[in-house]
This record gives structure tokens, sequence and C-alpha cells, in this order.
């Protein structure tokens, strides 16, 4: 089975990074779809590490502003939802629920490197994840690396636990203020079997 095509421009063809908002919602229960269809994919023993904060508020929005390059101000400003995603340092506490088949907890004990290293890469692929679930709900995001880690962690997850690492902005984009798609690089650029 494989997915028609309207659904390939939905997910990846037509789907675009978006800058400017239709003057449109996004409601918490729209966001908790995504979630749950974004929970479901693959993490290193499970462990699940993303943490989202998303932002609405005009007063939380006040409080990452500026944590935002100033490219960013502006898209982030405007967007009806900007999820801040961030990793949780204490994933392993969870890993006796998450992965009961071993003691995956153990792996992580007096290591924090590898714990940390460990968290940003499940917590970066939960965040694509999660991207392509909002697209299946008609959702559209600009994500930004543009932005002061250090300070959103300090405005938002003060306990020092919990690391920030992307943020996306989430809403209805506007399309008719779409630059042209830049290109993509072929599989043999990219690509290789051995
Ligand atoms: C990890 C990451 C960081 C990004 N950081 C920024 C950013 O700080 N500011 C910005 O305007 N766009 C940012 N972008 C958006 C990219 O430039 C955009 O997704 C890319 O050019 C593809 O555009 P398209 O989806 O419209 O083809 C970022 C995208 C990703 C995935």
């Amino acid at each position: 089975m494989t997915l028609d095509a309207a659904t390939l421009d939905m997910l990846f063809l037509n789907a675009r990074t978006h800058a400017h908002w239709q003057d449109r919602p996004v409601s918490d229960a729209t966001l908790q779809e995504a979630w749950d269809l974004a929970r479901m994919a693959p993490t290193a023993a499970n462990c699940q590490p993303l943490r989202l904060l998303f932002v609405k508020s005009a007063e939380a929005k006040e409080r990452l502003k500026p944590a935002l390059a100033p490219g960013n101000v502006e898209k982030t400003m405007k967007a009806p939802a900007t999820a801040i995603c961030a990793f949780d340092l204490d994933f392993p506490e969870l890993l006796p629920r998450l992965f009961p088949q071993t003691d995956a907890k153990s792996w992580f004990a007096g290591k924090p490197e590898a714990t940390e290293a460990s968290a940003r890469q499940s917590a970066t692929l939960q965040a694509a994840y999660f991207l392509i679930a909002c697209r299946t709900q008609g959702l559209d995001l600009g994500p930004m690396g543009g932005f002061d880690a250090g300070k959103v962690d300090a405005a938002f997850f003060p306990d020092g636990r919990v690391k920030s690492f992307l943020l996306m902005n989430i809403g209805y984009g506007d399309c008719a203020k779409l630059h042209p798609r830049n290109p993509r690089l072929e599989f043999a650029e990219a690509c290789k079997i051995l």
C-alpha cells in the first residue's frame, strides 16, 4: 500500500516552510491530534525525550521575544502558536515504564554526555515527526534555529533539566507570500547504495 498523490503533495511535495500567517487560530485539539500521531514514531529505547511547550498567549510570546534572532521576531510574534521543542535530561527516569523489557535506565546512570546526546538525537527526530504530523492535520509550520537557547531555557525551563533546541511556528500559512521553492539535492548527490 502507498499513499495517494494528494496526500504526498500535502505532506511533502507542496508543503512549504511558512513565515506569513492567515488570521486563523490553531486549536489545542488540533495540536493534540498531531501529538497523538507523532508520539507513535520511533525513539531510542522508546525514550520519547521531546517536550513541547506551545506558546500561544501574548504574555508568553513577549517572554519568548528577547530570545529570537532579529529575522525571526515578526513571523513568531504573528504566528498563532510557537512550539518550543526541548529535550528532557531526566528521560531515563521514565524508561522502566516506557521500555520495561530491560533495565535501560541503567545505561545512562552517571553518563551525562551520553544522556544528553541520546536525548538530543531522539528529540530531534520527534520534532521532525511532529512537523509532518501537523501537516496531516492541515497545519503549516516554520521551524527556526535562530534563537538563543540559553535565554529560552532561563525564561521557560528554569530547573535546568529541560533544554530547548528548536522553535516551530505553527498556523495556517499565507501561500500568496511564499517565495519560489529552492532546489533539492538529487538522489545521486546525497545518497549512495553499496
Ligand atoms: C533546523 C531548521 C532551522 C531553521 N531556522 C530558520 C530560522 O532561524 N529562520 C528562518 O526564517 N527559517 C529557518 N528555517 C527554515 C528553512 O530555511 C526552510 O525550512 C528551508 O529553506 C526549506 O524551505 P521550504 O520548506 O519552503 O522549501 C529553518 C529550518 C530548519 C529545518
